[in-house]
């Protein structure tokens, strides 16, 4: 029976024989031609090609699969390879299979995890076919780059992060927009969050009442931005000529140079330090007390001051040269992101202090399916991923001027530069 919103003229002999043809077929020769050559620059140790190269490999997969194929792959593979991850993640499978590439079979596995024989062979061999792990024989496997990464708790943390506290807000969505007549959300009270999860709490509420979901949650960030250009790497944003050089009064050692506000376990603040070792002024990491009390020692060690602050209320930092916002504005609507930008405007010395928002400024055309992706996480709790003239609409209403937006890859991860009007 054709779909009752989807009448098209094409009848349906023709979408049963669609269902098991290449979904985009005359793409396939370019995108095939586009790999080779890629593929080549790769083999010679291009850093960018490796990306390209990807994205032109799960273009080929998309192109190449058949309507019936991509059903199964998102219906089956990708839910069902959730829990097959987690459950090894639950028994210390991928502590057991190791770090070394020495094969160990399911008997032996078995028996260091404690789980049934028979369920560990089931769980394997599909954790093999969707790519986790490398079958060298019957019923023996070997570790692959992924497995051995889910070894880190900072790591393996991001699966049970979203099945206890996202997946059912990402499921509940269809649900609540049709509730709210399939408007865009934005009230952060009353969310598919709040529907999937049955709950009355926000998801910020419940990382300050669960300290497993405010370590999962603050491991899952500690790795958030590892392997992207971060702003701070040399040619992304000039550090030196923005912060330093053109700051006056001269930034002495009893100033403040950068506040990071909502900077979790303090990893960006760190990072700085140890990319800007000689930088004159101090560095404050602020986050709710909940969170703060579990920032890992080095962070004080390396002399970043550690504060508890909730952004909506009054700074307590005031004439910082400037503050950091990573991931925050991406959290709320509108007309929260308004309160918080004015508690930070109030603090700001005019001509002095300067804003640095880092977030995702979505391109009007190819945008990344990484933040694609995360809009959807956003949606799913009141909030968005947001357009560059989202941005401009949002720091021009609030009273701050954007001196640059200075962007590395596809939007991801940009650094939005302000200063007061
Ligand atoms: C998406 S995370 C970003 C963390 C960090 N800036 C980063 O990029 O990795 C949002 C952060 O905002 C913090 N947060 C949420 N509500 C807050 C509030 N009212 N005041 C201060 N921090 C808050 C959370 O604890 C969390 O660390």
């Amino acid at each position: 029976m054709p779909h009752k919103h989807g009448a098209r003229n094409t009848d349906i002999a023709d979408v049963a024989q669609l269902a098991i043809s290449p979904n985009l077929p005359a793409h396939i020769p370019l995108l095939l031609d586009q790999i080779h050559a890629q593929g080549k620059e790769y083999l010679d140790v291009n850093p960018q090609a490796r990306l390209d190269l990807l994205e032109s490999a799960r273009s080929l997969v998309y192109a190449l699969e058949t309507p019936r194929e991509a059903i199964l792959r998102h219906c089956w593979s990708e839910t069902t390879s959730y829990a097959a991850i987690e459950t090894g993640i639950n028994v210390g499978l991928f502590t057991a299979l190791g770090t070394d590439d020495n094969p160990k079979t399911v008997a032996q596995l078995a028996k260091t995890t404690n789980v049934d024989p028979v369920l560990l062979g089931r769980i394997m061999k599909h954790l093999a076919a969707m790519g986790v792990l490398l079958e060298t024989g019957k019923d023996t496997y070997q570790p692959t780059g992924f497995s051995k990464t889910l070894t880190e708790e900072k790591y393996s943390d991001a699966f049970p992060l979203m099945t206890t506290r996202f997946t059912q807000g990402f499921l509940a969505l269809p649900t609540f927009l049709a509730q709210t007549n399939h408007t865009n959300p934005t009230n952060p009270t009353h969310t598919a969050f709040h529907l999937g999860h049955n709950t009355t709490h926000s998801f910020f509420e419940h990382v300050q009442r669960e300290p497993d979901t405010a370590r999962r949650f603050n491991n899952h960030m500690g790795v958030y931005a590892q392997g992207r250009p971060r702003w701070m790497d040399p040619g992304f944003y000039p550090v030196q000529q923005q912060l330093i050089e053109g700051a006056v009064p001269t930034i002495d050692a009893e100033g403040v140079l950068l506040v990071d506000v909502g900077g979790s376990f303090g990893h960006d603040l760190l990072a700085f330090r140890r990319m800007w070792p000689d930088l004159p002024g101090r560095l404050v990491l602020q986050d709710l007390p909940e969170v703060v009390a579990g920032v890992p020692a080095e962070v004080a060690e390396l002399g970043v001051e550690v504060l508890g602050y909730d952004f909506f209320t009054a700074q307590t930092v005031v004439g910082a040269r400037a503050y950091y916002l990573h991931s925050i504005l991406h959290d709320w609507p509108d007309d929260l992101c308004r309160t918080i930008l004015a508690n930070l405007k109030a603090a700001m010395t005019p001509g002095y202090s300067k804003l640095l928002i880092n977030e995702n400024v979505i391109p009007d055309t190819g945008a990344y399916w990484e933040t694609t992706s995360l809009d959807f996480i956003m949606m799913s709790i009141g909030s968005a991923e947001r357009t560059e003239s989202q941005w401009r609409a949002l720091l021009d209403g609030a009273g701050l001027r954007v001196v640059r937006i200075w962007a590395a890859q596809r939007g991801v991860e940009s650094l939005i530069e302000c200063e007061l009007v």
